[in-house]
């Protein structure tokens, strides 16, 4: 995609889920712009295989963004470390696939919503306190089309995500006179492991892809731009708004 620079050297940002998939591919571009990249995740192996492929640009937190005594001392331990948070990428997500919502389990909508609602919350809170204190930031949030379209099987995932984007607004209309920024990414299917049971299965990706104008799925740093557009200066007037990256498909 040639060498295009966001002017985010020295920004201390923190990219939740960055051991893999789109927050590893955000994180190297990241590094790539001399910022200075904390990363997390829940396991250990996983943080260190990404650190060691990001070089001293990165140190990792072990975290699970759900639970609030870890995501408190993640943000505590970045302040410690900088004395500051410029921008915050909330891109763990994840799914399972569920039933219609009468057939759905309690415990699967809990850990659905957990995971992808309180977490991006958690997280957002935690960052949006410091930012609030410096007068300056910015929060990226990795929502997905299926937060705007109801999908089968990803009932209860679109749901979070229209969620994430709603928080999205509060967020961008409460804080906006502190000048923080919060805006989303939405994306359609992104070739990562999250979502290979689907694009893995030729019968299975025909059919999806056949709804997208562009007549493919995204690579993973088709995402990454649209999220360093929205959390650098060159989006400064731009706030509470999601970008959708889906080859055209919520466009017909
Ligand atoms: N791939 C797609 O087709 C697609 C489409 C639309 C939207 N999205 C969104 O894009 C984002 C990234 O997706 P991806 O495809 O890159 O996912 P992925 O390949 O499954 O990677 C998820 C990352 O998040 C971490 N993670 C998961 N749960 C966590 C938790 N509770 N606390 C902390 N870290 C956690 C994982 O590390 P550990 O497992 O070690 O914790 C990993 O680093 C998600 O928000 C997803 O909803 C993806």
């Amino acid at each position: 995609m040639g060498t295009i620079s966001y002017g985010l050297e020295g920004k201390v940002v923190v990219v939740t889920g960055g051991s893999r998939g789109i927050g590893l591919e955000i994180a190297k571009e990241l590094v790539r712009e001399k910022a200075k990249v904390v990363i997390c995740g829940r396991k250990k192996d996983n943080l260190d295989a990404a650190c060691t492929m990001l070089g001293s640009g990165a140190v990792s937190c072990q975290a699970h963004i759900a639970r609030e005594d870890e995501v408190e001392n993640m943000f505590k331990a970045v302040l410690d470390a900088h004395s500051r948070i410029d921008v915050l990428i909330n891109n763990v997500g994840m799914n399972l696939m569920t039933p219609s919502i009468p057939d759905t389990d309690f415990t699967l909508w809990q850990k659905i919503l957990e995971t992808n609602l309180n977490g991006t919350y958690l997280c957002s809170r935690a960052a949006s306190r410091i930012m609030r204190q410096q007068k300056a930031g910015a929060i990226v949030n990795v929502s997905s089309v299926a937060g705007r379209k109801a999908s089968p099987a990803m009932g209860i995932y679109g749901i979070a995500k229209a969620g994430v984007e709603m928080l999205t607004k509060v967020m961008a209309s409460e804080l906006a006179q502190y000048n923080v920024r919060v805006n989303a990414v939405a994306p359609g299917m992104v070739r990562t492991d999250f979502s290979k049971p689907f694009w893995s299965n030729p019968d299975l990706l025909a059919h999806i892809v056949k709804a997208v104008p562009m007549g493919r799925i995204a690579e993973p740093i088709e995402v990454v731009h649209p999220v360093l557009f929205l959390a650098s200066d060159a989006s400064s007037f731009m706030t509470g708004q999601t970008i959708l990256v889906d080859g055209g498909a919520t466009a017909i």
